[in-house]
Formats: structure tokens, sequence, C-alpha cells
């Protein structure tokens, strides 16, 4: 049975914050997970100020590619997710009916098997970028989105490719924190032909966002090409058209994105969610929490990352 919180919450959060609004929403959310979870967020905090480490990269204007494939794991990483694509790909479940065009082919349960995947996150190297950008050492997402996963997408597995661009295929900003971090890292090389993950940056999407009145009540959640492009210049777009193992760092909640639309080929990438602990939607009030494994003799860092419950 779901008590009145779980209720209120699912209600705030459903069809995209429709109800009040995404702006009011997310605010409402922020207040009232830092009632619950205020002290572990400012500890996140003080424990980022202290370690005052200056990152061998940064993101500007909302995002970083990092083509170096210098990033700790990463060669590991790369191994263990041909395992899973060997395994698993092309014929994981679909999420739900709405996007049978991007599949997840890991769960939860499946993270102590493929240990690069918990590696290569929770380095210090890929948190100090992320933590310097956010302010604060961030955590896997346990809800919305799933924290990590390996995602195959494409017209191969959709059988409505033919209708035009919809779900995540359109133009829209995440509402489930904010700032948050995704983190992207490509295990195939990745061209046009693949449905590449497609962005704006910080700047631009700032302004598109006050000029279209993004994020106000009555307002939709996406937007199309000819909306977004009638405010921005389609020479800002930024495209994900790089080799395996390079790894994008975005704020999604900043930056307006859409990814594998005109998927010709299969698209294979990682994907992990970092947010705070005092996130910007209800969800932890109404979904289970994925708890990743977790070492008894884990360092500070990688309990911080994996354990959003960490003290
Ligand atoms: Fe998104």
């Amino acid at each position: 049975m779901e008590g009145p919180t779980s209720r209120v919450g699912r209600a705030l959060d459903a069809d995209k914050m429709a109800k009040l609004g995404i702006r009011n929403t997310m605010r409402m959310a922020k207040l009232y997970n830092g009632l619950r979870n205020g002290r572990r967020q400012r500890m996140r905090v003080r424990k980022q100020r202290r370690r005052g480490l200056e990152p061998r990269l940064r993101m500007e204007d909302g995002f970083l590619v990092d083509d170096s494939l210098a990033l700790p794991h990463l060669d590991a990483l790369l191994e263990q997710a041909d395992e899973i694509i060997a395994e698993r790909g092309g014929q994981a479940p679909a999420d739900d009916r709405y996007r049978a065009f991007f599949r997840n082919l890991v769960k939860v349960e499946d993270l102590a098997r493929w240990p690069a995947l918990l590696d290569f996150v929770s380095s210090p190297e890929l948190i100090g970028v992320a933590a310097d950008y956010l302010g604060f050492i961030p955590a896997l997402s346990g809800t919305l989105p799933t924290g990590v996963r390996v995602v195959e997408s494409g017209k191969h597995l959709d059988a409505l490719a033919h209708l035009p661009p919809r779900d995540s295929q359109v133009f829209h900003i995440d509402p489930y924190d904010h700032p948050m971090v995704y983190v992207i890292v490509l295990m195939r090389d990745c061209t046009d032909r693949q449905g590449p993950f497609t962005w704006l940056p910080a700047s631009a999407s700032a302004r598109a966002s006050k000029e279209l009145n993004y994020w106000s009540r009555g307002r939709p959640y996406r937007l199309s090409d000819e909306e977004i492009y009638s405010v921005v210049d389609p020479g800002e777009t930024r495209r994900l058209t790089m080799r395996r193992g390079t790894t994008l760092f975005i704020d999604t909640s900043r930056c307006f994105h859409y990814g594998a639309r005109d998927g010709e080929e299969p698209r294979f990438q990682i994907m992990y969610g970092l947010t705070s602990v005092c996130r910007s939607d209800f969800s932890e009030s109404y979904m289970p929490l994925d708890r990743p494994p977790l070492e008894p003799d884990a360092d500070e860092l990688r309990r911080l990352v994996l354990d959003r419950a960490a003290r």
C-alpha cells in the first residue's frame, strides 16, 4: 500500500510534472528532499570542498567531451561491455512500449558480475570532474534515470520507427535533479547513422528556455526542432559522433538534448546518472531504490558514489 507521501509525490511527478508545471514541482521537491536529506547533502558539499583538487579536465558550458581514452578502468569497461553486448545485444526486453528504440541491457543485480561498470564511475578522476562542476560529491541515481545503463538503441528494435521522432528522441531538459551530471561512454564508434546523442551547450539552452518559457506550467516537456531552432542557431548543436571509448560529461538538467533518433544502425553506449541526494523530483518517495553492490572495505569515495544513504 502506498502512503500519502508516495501518492502525492507520484501525482506531482506524473506526466513530466504537468500538474504544477516543471519549475514549480522541482522547487517543491528540492525543499521536501532538503528536509529529509539536507544533512547528508551538506556533508557531500563539505567533503568536496576539503578535497580541493583541481581536476585535469573541466566541464565548460554544461559539458565536457573527453576523447583521450585515458580515464581509469576504461579498457576493462569496454572489454566487459563487449561481453554484455555479445550475450544480450538485440534481445533485451523493451523498457516500455513507448520507447522500444532504447533498451537497457543490465539491471542492478548484474553489476557484481561486470565490476568495471562500477569501478569506472567511482574513480577519483571521473568523480573529480563531476564533483568539481557540481560542488559536491554526487551519488548514482537509484530511481530515475537508472544509475547505470548499458544501452542499445536504433530502428532495428522499433516497430514504430516509421513515425516521427518521439519521447527521448525529441529535445528536452531532464527534471530529475538540478544540477546533475550524465556520463556517457561510447562502446562502439558512433556516426550519424547510429542516432548519436545530440545536445545544446548550457548557454544556448538557457537562452532557448527563457525565450520559449520552458518549464512553466502548461508548457510542454518536449520541444520540436522547429521551436528550438527558431531561437537557437543550428550551428550550436553538438553530436556525440566520436570513437569508441569517448566519454561525455553533461548536465542534462541544463542542456537541451535528445538521442537515438534516426538510428539506421545499432548504437551502444553506457550511461550513468549522477545526482545530489536532494533531488528535484519525488521519485524516491514512490519508486524502489536501486542499491548497487558495495564491498564492506570500499573506500570513502566509492561509498559516497554507490550508496545514496552514506553518512
Ligand atoms: Fe533526457
